[in-house]
């Protein structure tokens, strides 16, 4: 038996009790629990319902009322904390998952060209500018391309100019890294009918000890033109052209006879120094010119190697190194500076 003053007693102690916890809850889960120990089917205040039964009926309904007022009010302090709960939880993802769309990337250092790049870029440009087309060969390549048809024939002195590094392919001395880009030309002609008027920039090798000017690795451009009527005058104006176009107006062409086994004749061809416009300076050894390759018309015993008949057909070629064109254009006073990967260099530029 129960009273309804027990019960309304009880309810009363529930209710300030379970104000208390749900009070301190302090997490949506821990508060979900709560509700149901205080709520729930388990909870006291349902025994409490079951209890009214045995209340005097006249006093039910107080007892009834409590409660129903206990349940109200614990309902509501659990709403009220659920609500404050939830804010906070928001609040606290808002600063945690915090996403700042205006702090800005870190973004990308954004590079350039290597020195050596842009000007055969630039060669290109000149020559594609004159007509001509580019063409590549390959690095690795045989005796016959790079020399042979070049009409260098086994033992010929001038081989001995070029100090081979040869690949371990083939007989002995047949395959080899390029030591110019002059098999390029030969590969041309064989693939191709006149007109022809290509350059072929690219890498070239020798087994030359590394100082200021030389490397065993290097760039050289090749130039070749084959058509009808083509004149000692084109190659002089062709060259001359091409420097005026880098360089200007000022800046000329020299050049003093020479010798190549594949051009007859033959020239080596210099321009005026850039440094000190041709008075004489440390950079072209007091002389006003800074040499820059080999050139001459091609020798009628390469058009027969690749059967083009030199009765109908004449042409000029001409090769140049494209690291030592670099090192005068910017100064670079050792070869080594621009391959060996020092950002502080390459930045420069
Ligand atoms: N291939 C020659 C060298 O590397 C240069 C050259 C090219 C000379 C074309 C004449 C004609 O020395």
């Amino acid at each position: 038996m129960s009273t309804a003053a027990e019960i309304v007693d009880r309810a009363d102690t529930l209710v300030s009790a379970g104000t208390m916890s749900i009070a301190g809850a302090n997490t949506l889960h821990e508060l979900d629990d709560m509700e149901r120990e205080l709520l729930g089917k388990a909870s006291p205040l349902n025994s409490m319902r079951e209890a009214i039964k045995s209340v005097q009926p006249a006093d039910r309904a107080t007892a009834g009322k409590a409660v129903a007022a206990a349940r109200a009010a614990l309902g509501d302090e659990v709403a009220k904390r659920r609500a404050t709960l939830s804010a906070d939880a928001r609040a606290a993802s808002l600063v945690h998952d915090r996403l700042d769309l205006t702090s800005g990337g870190r973004g990308y250092r954004r590079g350039h060209l290597h020195p050596v790049t842009r000007i055969w870029r630039d060669l290109e440009d000149v020559f594609v500018g004159m007509g001509y087309n580019v063409a590549q060969g390959p690095e690795v390549e045989t005796d016959w391309y790079n020399f042979e048809s070049l009409n260098f024939p086994p033992g010929h002195p001038a081989r001995a100019m070029q100090d081979t590094l040869y690949v371990n392919l083939g007989r002995p001395e047949e395959v080899l890294l390029r030591t110019h880009t002059s098999p390029v030309q030969v590969r041309v002609m064989e693939s191709q009918r006149p007109p022809i008027y290509v350059v072929a920039p690219g890498r070239a090798f020798r087994r030359d000890t590394l100082d200021a000017r030389h490397s065993p690795v290097f760039h050289q451009i090749e130039g070749l033109a084959v058509d009808r009527g083509i004149t000692l005058g084109d190659l002089l104006g062709t060259i001359e052209t091409f420097i005026h176009a880098l360089f200007g107006a000022d800046i000329n062409a020299r050049f003093l006879p020479s010798f190549f086994p594949f051009t007859e004749p033959s020239a080596e061809f210099a321009m005026t120094c850039v440094f000190c416009e041709g008075v004489g300076c440390t950079v072209c050894s007091s002389t006003g010119w800074v040499e820059l390759g080999g050139c001459g018309m091609v020798d009628p015993a390469v058009f027969e190697a690749v059967n083009i008949d030199p009765e109908q057909y004449t042409g000029f070629a001409f090769g140049f190194g494209i690291d030592r064109l670099v090192q005068l254009l910017y100064g670079v006073d050792h070869v080594k500076n621009l391959w060996d990967g020092d950002i502080r260099f390459a930045a420069q530029f």
